[in-house]
């Protein structure tokens, strides 16, 4: 059996990763591919449970380690009872953020670091990379035009930290891609859902053996 491809879609809030994400699966079960589409964090019931303690937090909110502790946690019940497993049966893993989202805010942008993310992304998760990583790229206002009509004033603990914070978060998330162009695809996100899911679809082409 052919383990199955793990593609995750990152880039910033609003950058259209939840619509593309629903498209690619689509897409891909009309090409006969079964894929099990994910969120991080979530996708298992005990991730999820942290997403909401990550987004919603009590209290006076997280300090940078804890918040990164808790990302992680999530994401080594995310691997080992969702993501392998259903690689291991051939099915493709379309994945709504990943590690590169932690790398980026809480590593790059936030005061962890890279090298201590992903060191806990060793831990946790074996340090488990997908086999490609599509970066949307979206222009900052786009996007705010975009997520005031989706969300109005409601934005969660992190999506609604300040722009500069943003702007180290994309900065991050492009120095990530450029280090390593074979992992990533960075996708310009402007223009229609389907203009961007056609730059996706042949981003993906280009995978060995898909
Ligand atoms: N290409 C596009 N053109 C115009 N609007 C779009 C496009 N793609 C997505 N949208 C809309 O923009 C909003 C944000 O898109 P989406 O929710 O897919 O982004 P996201 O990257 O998942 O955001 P978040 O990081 O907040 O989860 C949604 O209302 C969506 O319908
Ligand atoms: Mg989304």
């Amino acid at each position: 059996m052919t383990r199955g491809k793990f593609i995750a879609l990152e880039g910033g809030e609003g950058a259209g990763k939840s619509t593309q994400a629903r498209m690619l699966v689509s897409a891909l079960a009309e090409r006969g591919i079964h894929a099990d589409l994910t969120r991080e964090p979530g996708g298992t019931p005990g991730a999820e449970a942290i997403r909401n303690l990550l987004l919603d937090p009590p209290g006076e909110g997280w300090g940078a380690e804890a918040e990164a502790l808790l990302f992680a946690a999530a994401r080594a019940d995310h691997v080992a009872r969702r993501i392998v497993p259903a690689l291991d049966r051939g099915d493709w893993v379309i994945s709504d953020r990943f590690v590169d989202s932690s790398r980026a805010y809480q590593g790059g942008a936030g005061q962890l670091g890279d090298k201590a993310v992903v060191a806990l992304h060793a831990i946790g998760s074996g340090g488990l990379r997908p086999d490609l990583t599509i970066l949307l790229e979206a222009k900052e206002d786009h996007v705010a035009a975009r997520l005031a009509q989706r969300d109005g004033d409601n934005s969660d603990a992190i999506g609604g930290r300040d722009i500069t914070y943003h702007r180290a978060v994309a900065e991050a998330f492009r120095r990530y891609a450029s280090e390593d162009p074979k992992g990533f695809a960075v996708i310009d996100a402007g223009g229609t859902p389907e203009e961007v899911h056609a730059r996706i679809m042949s981003a993906i082409s280009l995978l060995p053996e898909s």
